[in-house]
């Protein structure tokens, strides 16, 4: 049997127009209503750094990015919620030269790094918050974030670096 055919009952996905504002540009497009974030920005604005690591399920935190200030999952969140919201992502925050990169580099924050622009946006909206954080903080904000190749000890290091240098 189809799944059509299995009694489950399906929501038509309709189109719309959002604006949305990334790292300081704006941006027009139309949206379908089953578009996530994640999707729009990487696939549709360029974004490549949000990635997705848990197949859209919430999981593993690669798709952060910030939007009003607070780390949100991009895969968790459809893109048609999200018109006239302000979005900062890896890109804007390397441009902006923050601290935090370089931090991540020195301190080889990175393997494969496919989960980096997850743990940099998480970051960054902590010390955007909290500009001298404890090692628990930071711990705390990025417990949400997951890495394979098992880099966690040295993200610590990083953001607290880097902390002191915002
Ligand atoms: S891709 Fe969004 S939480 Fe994993
Ligand atoms: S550096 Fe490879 S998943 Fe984190």
């Amino acid at each position: 049997m189809s799944r059509e055919g299995a009694g489950v009952a399906t929501v038509p996905v309709t189109e719309a127009p959002i604006k949305l504002t990334v790292n300081g540009e704006k941006y027009e497009l139309s949206v379908k209503s089953n578009w996530t974030l994640q999707y729009v920005l990487h696939d549709k604005l360029g974004f490549t750094s949000i990635k997705d690591m848990c197949t859209g399920k919430g999981e593993c935190g690669a798709c952060t990015v910030i939007m009003e200030g607070r780390p949100i999952l991009s895969c968790m969140a459809l893109a048609i919620e999200c018109g006239g919201k302000t979005i900062e992502t890896v890109e804007g925050i390397a441009r902006a030269n923050h601290p935090l990169i370089e931090a991540y580099v020195k301190h080889h924050c990175m393997q494969c790094g496919y989960c980096t622009p997850g743990f940099v946006a998480t970051a960054k909206a902590l010390l955007d918050k909290n500009s001298k954080p404890t090692a628990d903080d930071v711990k705390e904000a990025l417990a949400g974030n997951l890495c394979r190749c098992g880099t966690y000890p040295q993200h610590v290091i990083a953001v607290l670096e880097a902390a002191s240098k915002v």
